[in-house]
């Protein structure tokens, strides 16, 4: 069996070996993303591990299918780059990593609320220029705060945990009913319920047709006055120009970011200086205290990258061998 893994990373290549080697199966590692000038070296494998960054077109797909390989197993959770099309038509067979490190995220999202909450960035900010007042950057507590958790897939039950143990009243809204949750009576039917009633938003659903831009314009408008919003998940749930307005009106208070719309070849990368990120929304948003970006590393810890390495390495093992896998992913 030999497995073609793309995209690795320096911090991923010793879990690969210790994968590689504990199995005695022979995986290459290539440092290129899949794309359409990458896919040819696929050629002669029985599967490839990817993981997101670039959309696997229909094009990328038909020419991966075409060098024989539809054993396909992504290191993350998210599937939305994917074209659903051309992997129903090659007959692909799909695998995620749907559980690599859901505490990575919900720890991460805290995190962020936290330092907006208590206006660390600005202390940190006024500590440099040798400012240490205290006013007017008064906090805010969360144990006294209402936050509504949008989807209560696996990373959205972790980070609604980490926000009950501060002491916070958490609501929930999600298609899917979590039994546990259910039971504790926390989801609210409609998201304009959440809107209405929440201090803090905390997103954490995939991206799907449906939910492109939810937080838009008429969102906005429905939430509290001075509310924060958090997006560990997909940029396209937020739509960034409707977000600037209501950071500009102060209707949204401030904002954690660790996805954004046009990511993209953006995060992840060094542009060597603040001027030369090739982004001006993005900038806007840089530039804000009350606006926290991260660079789509709130899954980054060694807990996490070893499971997306190690898990995907035997989701695609499986898939050789048997022809199914415990994490298909039905498109
Ligand atoms: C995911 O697992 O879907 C993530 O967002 C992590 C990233 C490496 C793609």
């Amino acid at each position: 069996m030999k497995i073609i893994a793309y995209g690795i990373r320096d911090d991923e290549r010793p879990y690969l070996e210790q994968w590689s080697q504990a199995q005695g199966i022979d995986v290459k590692a290539v440092g290129d993303l899949l794309d359409e000038t990458t896919v040819d070296l696929a050629k002669g494998y029985d599967g490839a591990v990817v993981y997101q960054q670039k959309p696997y077109t229909a094009a990328v797909l038909d020419k991966l299918a075409a060098n024989g390989i539809t054993n396909l197993s992504l290191r993350n959770v998210g599937v939305d780059n994917v074209d659903a099309d051309a992997v129903k038509r090659n007959g692909f067979k799909v695998t995620n990593v749907p559980a690599y490190s859901p505490a990575a995220i919900a720890e991460f999202t805290v995190t962020e609320l936290m330092r907006l909450l208590r206006r660390t960035p600005t202390f940190d900010r006024k500590q440099a220029q040798g400012d240490l007042r205290w006013a007017p950057d008064i906090a805010d507590e969360l144990n006294s705060m209402t936050v509504g958790v949008v989807a209560t897939g696996r990373i959205g039950r972790a980070a609604l945990k980490i926000y009950q143990g501060f002491g916070a009243k958490v609501i929930a809204y999600d298609v899917f009913h979590n039994p546990e949750l259910e039971k504790q009576g926390l989801y609210v039917d409609t998201l304009d319920e959440l809107y209405a009633q929440a201090d803090v938003i905390s997103l954490h659903a995939p991206a799907t047709k449906d939910n492109h831009n939810m937080l838009n314009d008429a969102a906005f408008a429905k939430m509290k006055d001075g509310v924060w919003i958090l997006n560990p998940a997909r940029g396209a749930l937020v739509d960034t120009d409707a977000l600037i307005r209501a950071l500009d009106s102060g209707k949204v208070a401030g904002a954690a970011l660790d996805v954004y719309e046009n990511e993209v070849g953006i995060f992840n990368t060094d542009f060597g200086s603040f001027d030369a990120v090739p982004d001006e929304r993005l900038k806007n948003l840089m530039r804000r205290d009350n606006v926290l970006i991260s660079p789509h590393i709130a899954f980054y810890t060694k807990t996490a990258v070893k499971n997306m390495v190690q898990y995907a390495l035997n989701n695609n093992k499986q898939l050789i061998e048997t022809g199914q896998a415990e994490n298909e992913v039905q498109f």
